[in-house]
């Protein structure tokens, strides 16, 4: 990684640290991914090889970066965040990054989005937005995620209880095969077999 994004993201975990510490409102903490997480998304998306990444839940751009980083010159991550002031904080971490050209910020409802994309349009969902919607949005995501490819999930452990419908709907599901990794706030990785 290059050095100047390592100390970038450094730099955004003892914001995001500082910042969640100094308010219980959550529409003003970051809720960023951990680092670990960041470099297990990283890993999984060099491994897979995937280019065309979709999130849900930008934030201010801490995970998308690390989804950027990892998808190369060739990639490219759509985010999605609905929330105006998340969306500005993210623009200008993403314009500080020299990232900008590999990533699309979409401000919209996640669920709309979703729905409007395309069968087989992304190599690589990552969730990290409004858990108890995950379970509607499960026919949808199947649809967008192209075969062979993977959908991660955070907080599959620290909220589990938010994801058992979703979990159960994806485990009665033919075709899908997933594990839940303990990195982080635990990350479900499904994979739609090919
Ligand atoms: C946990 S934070 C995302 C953290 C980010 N992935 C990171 O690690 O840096 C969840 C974000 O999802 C956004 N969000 C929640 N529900 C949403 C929805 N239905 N559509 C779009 N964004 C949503 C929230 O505004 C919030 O900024």
């Amino acid at each position: 990684m290059d050095p100047a994004l390592r100390e970038l993201l450094g730099e955004l975990e003892e914001f995001a640290s500082t910042n969640d510490a100094s308010t219980d409102d959550r529409d003003r903490k970051m809720l960023n991914i951990t680092h670990d997480t960041g470099v297990f998304l990283a890993l999984l998306i060099k491994a897979t090889g995937s280019r065309n990444v979709l999130e849900i839940g930008t934030s201010n751009g801490y995970s998308t970066l690390w989804l950027a980083d990892a998808v190369g010159v060739d990639g490219l991550v759509t985010t999605v965040e609905k929330a105006p002031g998340k969306v500005a904080m993210a623009e200008r971490n993403f314009a500080r990054s020299g990232l900008g050209s590999r990533i699309r910020q979409v401000q919209q409802d996640a669920g709309d989005v979703i729905r409007s994309a395309g069968a087989g349009s992304h190599d690589f969902v990552f969730l990290d937005s409004d858990r108890e919607q995950y379970v509607d949005w499960w026919d949808d995501l199947r649809r967008l995620t192209a075969p062979g490819r993977l959908i991660v999930v955070d907080n599959a452990t620290s909220h589990a209880h938010q994801l058992v419908d979703f979990t159960k709907a994806v485990e009665a599901t033919e075709g899908y095969v997933s594990s839940l990794s303990p990195i982080g706030n635990g990350e479900l990785v499904i994979l739609k077999e090919g």
